[in-house]
């Protein structure tokens, strides 16, 4: 009887799950009383005043006592290293303790110099390198200055604010308490008592106002199914942006509701500077932007009135519901600065195993082990690259994670085998949730040990999810993360291999029956936090368990986990995707601009769901979805479980060959991918970039966002128009920046918008003149079956017929690089000659060579060219001009890459 009530709650909960986005399911600010009483707050002189009496200064910090009436907390300012400021203010005599993220941060940021220049009665100034700082005393306001500049002020608009915690009869107004804290402490250890041993604690929520004056956008703050630029909130109803990871299925797009992760960083930037606010708190969180341009009432009558133009600036203005006010300033001055300011922070994502960049077949769900086997046999057979293969969650026992259905997937060994000896992988889903099964191995571990997140009674929290009833694997108890660790070892996890990856799904944590499809804020996890102030970094404590578990499975390679709830900091651990996306040409152009927020919160590794996760594609739409997400990070197919079966050989044969092209295309890049995220982990720019990125004084391309930069060498426009036959290509960098088309070569100069004409086999991406982009063009099935291939140069040539780009080379799996095992090679083009050269001193014995030269823009009247190298003391080499002349190529150097060499035009 409960089996069968369990299962049809379960139908239930699917059945909900693909019925639709329900607003009313989540909250808007006016519902969520601790915004309302924050946003609520008009600005004016703020009540809040530094007391400099109690002013101390040291070499790297300054702190005072920051007052309001009776109410009395500690404000710090910190120099941090790379020209950041970090402001924190706690209470000064806490009642409770109140939480700071644990897992955000990649350490303690190293504090830097901060040097005292002036201090009157009433404001003290700082600087550090060529950043200063005012801090005016009465009313409480910072000032950050770059070069002389105002770029930025905190409580400018006076909406700062602390709400402390008080005891049960000081609260004065409870109506924070949607659902609130802590009754009976009994079960938690000393420490937790000690700050949670009354009742409820009442309203702790913080706030802070930040303007960046002269500013024309700003950018972040992902997760959204918004546009690049943030909007203006407030006018015509439009809520804050809302951080809180929650399971929105079928979100909804142009909107700033909450998604499935949350990264609290901003990017205020004009074409003079680019300055970033990362607001380092875990609970939910909502945040307002004001941008003059979008119509601010007053600065328009004022202009009236003046005649003049007051100048550009956008307001914001950061709610959390508890936690503290650690704020850091990213100072810049370009984005390029800031971003690597915040990633000097949370840190980058380590080098990823090469397949990670290929090719990922997934949907909910293949049938049974055959059906894997088979997938993979058609795609080999309709000579399609496919390099990993995705389980849903049907592949377990009654989604019972760590375990098999005994049925379909009776021989997981047998099916990891077949996919492994033709170079494939597998990745299979592990969601945090446990079926509360009574003989369930995790279950009863769980329960005997203790590792369950907590009802605020101290019993264990159970809540619905795929399994029926389940509880909550609390991965904020070390022994929690020691044990599930342990999970992924090929011993408990059997029938697994170490060619068996992971992904991390529903860890928001989504929970069907729960508030806003997510768990309790009045939850309790180990340290005593309560749900509320954890709450955005759950996934990522999941995540770092996941990965911890991973190396200690597999010590010799690099881990690979997808999650879908994410934080700060999850680039370390994990990888991400835009989640349960719809098959219509919105999510398509969509999955640009979120990704690109992504990055530039510090996540690069991003992609969307090919084809769409929720209904059917049509099959224009599928190839034009093909053709932009190879531009992407992350590229993986995946599909609802109502969906038909979209595998790319189930179509006709002009549809399948414009995928075979964009899978090819993907595959021939995979050299220049893997040489970004090298890159990125040692120099920490993001591997995509929107356009403002790259050209920060380029007013026009503050708005693009159906255009990405891949590295800085090649841009791509997402096709997300049907049935068109021109496209509007804004190219960037002035007359003198040289775009090739990649297809038919073509020169256009970086002059601003080009009308292109495409048919259905056109996908519009250029080589930036300038760059050497290397490619391996010999179709292969997979990834490392191209290992030894050899390699093609394109060589795109700038205005002054100059080029260079880099190639990185290593094992693609192990940790070996670290011990110097790699090539890092720089390839340059001047006066004609190519030559290559080694950046660092280091080695890596590969077989590979250098097939082919391509040169895009090429001098004219080549008649051959001539190979210097060790193994090659003068080799004449055969040349020929095609495609009407736009490209020469050099045929068969046959060089190895690991040699220098040069190769002379004549
Ligand atoms: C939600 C994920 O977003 C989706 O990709 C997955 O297929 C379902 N969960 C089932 O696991």
């Amino acid at each position: 009887m409960a089996r069968r009530l369990i299962s049809l709650l379960f139908i239930l909960a699917s059945t909900l799950y693909s019925m639709g986005v329900d607003k009313g399911n989540f909250k808007t600010c006016e519902q969520s009383s601790f915004c309302r009483r924050l946003r609520g707050m008009t600005a004016g002189e703020s009540k809040y005043k530094l007391d400099l009496n109690s002013l101390q200064i040291s070499d790297n910090s300054i702190e005072a006592n920051l007052l309001n009436g009776d109410v009395k907390l500690k404000f710090t300012l910190t120099a941090i290293n790379g020209n950041i400021f970090r402001i924190q203010v706690d209470e000064a005599n806490p009642l409770y303790k109140r939480y700071k993220p644990q897992f955000a941060l990649k350490g303690e940021p190293q504090v830097s110099k901060l040097s005292l220049l002036e201090r009157s009665t009433d404001s003290v100034s700082i600087a550090h390198n060529s950043d200063k700082v005012v801090l005016h005393a009465e009313p409480f306001k910072l000032e950050f200055y770059h070069d002389k500049e105002l770029v930025s002020v905190v409580n400018g608009r006076g909406l700062f604010a602390f709400e402390q915690y008080r005891k049960k009869q000081e609260n004065t107004n409870d109506e924070g308490q949607e659902t609130q804290a802590v009754d009976d402490p009994g079960m938690w250890e000393e420490n937790f008592k000690s700050h949670h041993d009354s009742k409820p604690k009442g309203p702790s929520a913080i706030g802070m106002d930040i303007s960046f004056p002269g500013a024309l956008r700003i950018y972040g703050l992902p997760e959204h199914g918004d546009k690049l630029p943030l909007r203006t909130t407030g006018p015509g109803g439009v809520d804050p942006y809302r951080l809180y990871n929650l399971d929105v299925f079928e979100y909804e797009l142009d909107s700033t509701m909450a998604l499935y992760g949350a990264v609290p960083v901003v990017y205020a930037h004009s074409p003079k500077h680019t300055v970033g606010l990362f607001w380092h708190n875990s609970a939910e969180t909502w945040v307002d932007i004001n941008n003059s341009k979008d119509g601010n009432v007053m600065a328009s009558i004022v202009n009236l009135v003046s005649g003049s133009k007051t100048e550009s600036n956008i307001d914001v203005h950061f709610m959390s519901e508890s936690g503290l006010v650690d704020a850091f300033m990213l100072m810049g001055p370009s984005p390029k600065d800031a971003v690597k300011q915040y990633v000097s922070l949370t840190g980058v994502h380590p080098l990823p195993q090469y397949y990670t960049l290929a090719y990922h077949q997934s949907r909910w769900n293949y049938n049974d082990q055959d059906d894997v086997t088979t997938v993979v046999q058609n795609f080999d057979a309709n000579d399609m690259p496919v390099d990993v293969m995705w389980l849903d969650i049907e592949y377990t026992n009654g989604k019972k994670y760590f375990t098999w259905d005994p049925v379909k997937f009776s021989h997981p060994d047998v099916m990891i085998q077949n996919l492994t000896t033709t170079g494939r992988k597998l990745v299979v889903i592990i969601d945090p949730h446990i079926k509360r099964e009574s003989g369930y191995f995790v279950h009863e571990d769980a329960l005997a040990n203790d590792y369950y997140v907590k009802n605020k009674d101290g019993s264990v929290y159970e809540g619905w999810c795929w399994p029926g009833s389940s509880s909550y694997l609390d991965f904020y108890k070390p022994e929690t993360i020691e044990y599930y660790k342990d999970l992924y070892s090929l011993e408990t996890f059997k029938g697994t291999t170490h060619d068996v990856y992971i992904w991390n799904d529903m860890n928001e944590p989504s929970v069907f029956n729960g508030p806003e499809v997510t768990m309790p804020k009045d939850c309790i996890h180990h340290g005593g936090w309560e749900h509320r102030d954890v709450h955005n970094e759950y996934a990522l404590a999941h995540v770092y368990s996941t990965f911890h578990g991973l190396m200690k499975r597999t010590p010799n390679k690099r881990p690979f986990i997808l999650t879908r709830g994410h934080f700060a900091g999850t680039q370390r651990y994990g990888i991400i995707w835009t989640g349960d996306n719809i098959a219509d040409w919105a999510h398509l152009a969509i999955s640009y601009p979120m990704c690109l927020n992504e990055a530039l919160g510090g996540i690069s590794f991003c992609g969307a769901d090919v084809g769409g996760f929720f209904n059917n594609p049509d099959v224009e739409l599928l190839q034009r979805w093909y053709q932009a997400s190879i531009w992407l990070p992350f590229f993986r197919a995946h599909a609802h479980i109502d969906t038909r079966r979209r595998e790319p050989f189930l179509f006709a044969d002009d549809v399948k060959n414009r995928i075979r092209t964009s899978l090819r295309l993907r595959y021939a890049h995979l050299p220049y991918w893997y040489t970004l995220f090298w890159q990125h982990e040692s120099a920490g720019e993001p591997v995509i970039r929107p356009l403002f990125y790259a050209y920060p004084t380029d007013e026009n391309v503050l708005d693009v966002d159906n255009e990405l930069l891949v590295g800085n060498s090649i841009l791509s426009r997402v096709i997300a128009e049907s049935g068109v036959s021109t496209i509007n290509v804004y190219l960037p960098g002035g007359p003198n920046e040289y775009w090739y088309d990649i297809e038919d070569f073509k020169l256009y100069h970086g002059t601003g918008n080009h009308n292109i004409p495409v048919s259905l086999d056109k996908s519009l991406v250029f080589y930036r003149g300038g760059s050497i982009i290397s490619r391996k063009d010999r179709p292969r099935r997979s990834s490392p079956l191209m290992r030894n291939d050899p390699y093609t140069l394109y060589i795109a040539l700038d205005s002054t017929h100059k080029a260079d780009g880099y190639l990185y080379v290593d094992d693609g799996e192990s940790f070996a690089y670290k011990n110097k095992k790699y090539l890092y090679i720089h390839f340059s083009f001047e006066d004609n000659t190519l030559t290559s050269e080694l950046v660092d001193k280091t080695d890596y014995p590969t077989t590979e060579w250098i097939e082919r030269l391509v040169i895009l823009g090429p001098p004219k009247g080549i008649k051959g060219a001539k190979l210097t190298s060790k193994t090659f003391p003068s080799v004449e080499l055969d040349t020929s001009y095609s495609n009407e002349d736009r490209i020469l190529v050099v045929r068969k150097p046959g060089v190895a890459v690991r040699e220098k060499f040069s190769i002379k035009l004549h």
